[in-house]
Protein backbone atom coordinates (compact mmCIF):
# COMPACT_ATOMS: atom_id res chain seq x y z
CA UNK A 1 0.00 0.00 0.00
CA UNK A 2 1.25 3.66 -1.16
CA UNK A 3 1.98 5.63 1.83
CA UNK A 4 2.55 9.62 1.71
CA UNK A 5 5.41 10.59 4.77
CA UNK A 6 4.07 12.97 7.57
CA UNK A 7 7.68 14.03 9.72
CA UNK A 8 9.87 12.50 12.05
CA UNK A 9 7.93 11.74 15.68
CA UNK A 10 10.36 14.17 17.02
CA UNK A 11 8.47 16.99 15.43
CA UNK A 12 5.48 16.64 17.05
CA UNK A 13 6.50 17.90 20.85
CA UNK A 14 5.29 15.85 23.90
CA UNK A 15 1.77 16.18 24.86
CA UNK A 16 1.07 18.55 21.70
CA UNK A 17 -0.81 17.93 18.75
CA UNK A 18 0.26 18.81 14.79
CA UNK A 19 -1.80 18.95 11.81
CA UNK A 20 -0.28 17.87 8.76
CA UNK A 21 -1.97 17.72 5.01
CA UNK A 22 -0.03 14.73 3.74
CA UNK A 23 -0.47 16.34 0.08
CA UNK A 24 -0.78 19.59 -0.51
CA UNK A 25 -4.22 19.13 -2.13
CA UNK A 26 -5.65 17.01 0.13
CA UNK A 27 -8.59 17.96 1.80
CA UNK A 28 -8.30 17.49 4.88
CA UNK A 29 -5.15 17.47 7.20
CA UNK A 30 -4.18 14.30 9.70
CA UNK A 31 -3.72 15.29 13.38
CA UNK A 32 -1.25 13.61 15.05
CA UNK A 33 -0.73 13.87 18.87
CA UNK A 34 2.27 12.49 20.84
CA UNK A 35 2.10 11.13 24.72
CA UNK A 36 5.18 9.77 26.01
CA UNK A 37 6.35 7.11 23.17
CA UNK A 38 2.22 7.20 22.03
CA UNK A 39 1.20 8.68 19.20
CA UNK A 40 -2.26 8.61 17.52
CA UNK A 41 -3.37 10.24 14.38
CA UNK A 42 -6.66 11.22 13.13
CA UNK A 43 -8.78 12.83 10.11
CA UNK A 44 -9.33 16.51 11.17
CA UNK A 45 -12.90 16.19 10.32
CA UNK A 46 -15.27 16.38 13.18
CA UNK A 47 -18.33 13.98 13.15
CA UNK A 48 -21.07 17.12 14.07
CA UNK A 49 -21.64 17.56 10.89
CA UNK A 50 -21.95 15.17 7.73
CA UNK A 51 -18.29 15.49 5.74
CA UNK A 52 -16.60 16.30 8.78
CA UNK A 53 -14.97 20.03 9.90
CA UNK A 54 -11.90 21.16 10.65
CA UNK A 55 -11.50 21.76 14.04
CA UNK A 56 -8.27 24.16 15.22
CA UNK A 57 -9.56 27.97 15.50
CA UNK A 58 -5.31 28.33 15.03
CA UNK A 59 -3.03 26.21 13.24
CA UNK A 60 -2.89 22.97 15.39
CA UNK A 61 -5.02 24.09 18.01
CA UNK A 62 -6.34 20.31 18.64
CA UNK A 63 -6.10 20.10 22.22
CA UNK A 64 -8.47 21.65 25.04
CA UNK A 65 -6.88 23.87 27.12
CA UNK A 66 -5.58 21.37 29.50
CA UNK A 67 -4.50 19.30 26.86
CA UNK A 68 -6.85 16.48 27.90
CA UNK A 69 -8.62 16.22 24.68
CA UNK A 70 -8.23 16.79 21.52
CA UNK A 71 -11.01 19.60 20.45
CA UNK A 72 -13.32 21.09 17.83
CA UNK A 73 -13.77 24.71 18.97
CA UNK A 74 -16.29 25.17 16.46
CA UNK A 75 -18.99 24.10 19.04
CA UNK A 76 -17.09 23.08 21.98
CA UNK A 77 -16.50 19.12 21.24
CA UNK A 78 -14.29 17.13 23.31
CA UNK A 79 -12.48 14.01 22.02
CA UNK A 80 -10.80 11.21 23.90
CA UNK A 81 -7.32 10.97 22.59
CA UNK A 82 -7.03 7.46 23.15
CA UNK A 83 -10.31 6.10 21.03
CA UNK A 84 -11.55 9.36 19.14
CA UNK A 85 -14.43 9.08 21.33
CA UNK A 86 -16.80 12.10 21.53
CA UNK A 87 -17.04 12.35 25.36
CA UNK A 88 -18.63 15.62 25.51
CA UNK A 89 -20.33 17.82 23.45
CA UNK A 90 -22.92 18.19 20.53
CA UNK A 91 -21.59 14.74 19.05
CA UNK A 92 -21.86 12.48 21.57
CA UNK A 93 -21.74 8.65 20.34
CA UNK A 94 -19.62 9.43 17.53
CA UNK A 95 -15.84 9.01 16.76
CA UNK A 96 -12.63 10.77 15.04
CA UNK A 97 -11.91 8.96 12.24
CA UNK A 98 -8.42 7.02 13.34
CA UNK A 99 -5.40 6.85 10.71
CA UNK A 100 -3.20 4.01 10.55
CA UNK A 101 0.37 5.49 11.42
CA UNK A 102 3.42 3.85 10.37
CA UNK A 103 6.93 4.80 11.78
CA UNK A 104 9.80 3.33 10.61
CA UNK A 105 12.74 2.58 12.70
CA UNK A 106 14.30 6.08 12.25
CA UNK A 107 11.17 7.51 13.57
CA UNK A 108 9.77 8.90 10.50
CA UNK A 109 5.67 8.95 10.68
CA UNK A 110 3.90 8.30 7.19
CA UNK A 111 0.13 7.42 6.56
CA UNK A 112 -1.45 5.45 4.20
CA UNK A 113 -2.11 7.36 0.56
CA UNK A 114 -5.68 7.30 0.73
CA UNK A 115 -6.23 9.56 3.40
CA UNK A 116 -5.11 12.48 1.35
CA UNK A 117 -8.23 12.10 -0.74
CA UNK A 118 -11.23 12.01 1.32
CA UNK A 119 -12.62 13.52 4.02
CA UNK A 120 -13.40 11.03 6.20
CA UNK A 121 -16.09 10.63 8.46
CA UNK A 122 -16.99 7.27 10.81
CA UNK A 123 -20.44 7.02 11.03
S1 LIG B 1 -18.40 21.21 14.17
FE1 LIG B 1 -17.24 20.29 15.79
S2 LIG B 1 -18.47 20.54 17.55
FE2 LIG B 1 -19.67 21.39 15.94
Amino acid sequence: MASLPLCHRDDIPEGAARGFLPLPDAPRRVIVVRRGTRLDAYMDACPHYTGGTPMAWRRDAYLNGEGTHLACHAHGALFDIDTGACVSGPCLGRKLTRVALTEDQAGYLSVPAHVAGRAAREE
